[in-house]
């Protein structure tokens, strides 16, 4: 008789190694400067002998960290305007380099919390890079003011705290508890709040997004401002995207949350049927073409030679970005109205492209 397989290790093994998918690829956008970031380098295991990604990853990775970017700049400098302070929550943030961005840039004094959540297998080795790195460290504030928590896998500090959870638990249980418990409560339901679901809820089932969204609803329902980013893929019933699936199958990753998502115009659904007052989704292929400037086209069009040019809008056109705000008043929800990513007309687009 045979021995049986060896055991693999856990089930979720494949989707926290996605992290490492995500890290490298901004990694290599840095490298080949489509992108700025000084703190990737410190997340990720010897950086300097990571190869680079090919170009498609590149661009794709550029397109959807210059939008993202911009709607969280937006956010941040809407509370400036309002003389408010906003709090950024990363569901699944991995190794994500938002805080510390943000931290040293000019809106910094825009941002009064800066929470990230993950797997404790990813935030104790976030936590453990994060004390090693001086630069990363640093940017914490006075180290008496930074605490290792839930028994190493997780920081405390002033503004940043890096927290431990599985996103498909119910929210009461875990949200309820790590966020908001009375006496210690790290998110305050009154200042504006951003959640950011970079390639996350894709791996979840619709209905644990859908609550970790109800949940956040209700905690900011009666006096706050929500504005959710969700970046992943979608139409993966076409023949491309099927192609993606069964890939991903391989590597022992399914993608349940993509499946009420056939086209673009379905995914603000996701905001809108669960009571968020406005939401809007655009494919990463229609954010290059109508939201990125004529002049960073040009630039990022001679770093490096595509080839694949169907390939690469094939991919672009897979991969989407919805926003959707949750206003409860109407008074204070006005002056978030115009938050979102603004479409060039197309006769400048066509002008651009001539
Ligand atoms: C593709 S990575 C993206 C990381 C980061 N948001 C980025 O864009 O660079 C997906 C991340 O979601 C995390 N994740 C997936 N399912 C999760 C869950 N149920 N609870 C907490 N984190 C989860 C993974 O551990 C991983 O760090």
């Amino acid at each position: 008789m045979f021995p049986p397989p060896p055991q693999s290790q856990d089930a979720d093994s494949p989707v926290r190694l996605t992290d490492t998918d995500a890290a490298l690829a901004r990694l290599s956008a840095v490298q080949k400067r489509y992108l700025e970031d000084l703190y990737i380098k410190h997340l990720v295991p010897r950086a300097h002998l990571q190869s680079p990604r090919p170009p498609l990853i590149n661009i794709g990775t550029y397109v959807r960290a210059t939008a993202i970017d911009e709607l969280v700049f937006q956010w941040l400098q809407t509370s400036a305007d309002r003389g408010m302070r906003c709090q950024i929550v990363s569901l699944g943030a991995g190794s994500d380099t938002r805080f510390w961005r943000i931290a040293t840039g000019a809106q910094k004094h825009a941002l009064a919390a800066y929470i990230e959540l993950d797997f404790p297998e990813i935030t104790s080795k976030k936590a453990m890079a994060i004390r090693k790195s001086k630069d990363l460290s640093a940017v914490l504030g006075n180290p008496a003011d930074v605490m290792v928590v839930h028994g190493g896998t997780g920081l405390k500090s002033l503004t940043y705290h890096l927290i431990p959870a599985d996103l498909r638990l119910p929210p009461a249980d875990t949200l309820s508890k790590l966020l908001a418990s009375e006496g210690g409560a790290i998110l305050s339901p009154t200042l504006p709040t951003l959640l950011l679901f970079e390639c996350v809820l894709v791996y979840m089932a619709p209905s644990a997004s859908s609550a970790v969204l109800k949940w956040f609803m209700d905690y900011f329902s009666s006096s706050g401002i929500l504005g959710s980013i969700v970046y992943e893929m979608f139409r993966l019933q076409d023949s491309f995207g099927r192609v993606m699936v069964e890939n991903l199958k391989a590597r022992h990753i399914s993608l349940p949350g993509a499946v009420p998502y056939p086209d673009v115009a379905s995914l603000p659904g996701r905001f809108l049927n669960i009571g968020f007052t406005a939401a809007r989704a655009l494919t990463l292929k229609e954010i290059k073409k109508s939201c990125i400037s004529h002049a960073e086209l040009e630039r990022i069009s001679q770093l490096e030679l595509v080839d694949e040019v169907e390939e690469l809008d094939l991919v672009l056109e897979h991969y989407a970005i919805t926003w959707g705000l949750f206003a409860p008043q109407s008074s204070a929800g006005a002056a978030w109205g115009k938050w979102g990513l603004s479409v060039k007309d197309t006769a400048q687009v066509d002008e651009d492209e001539d």
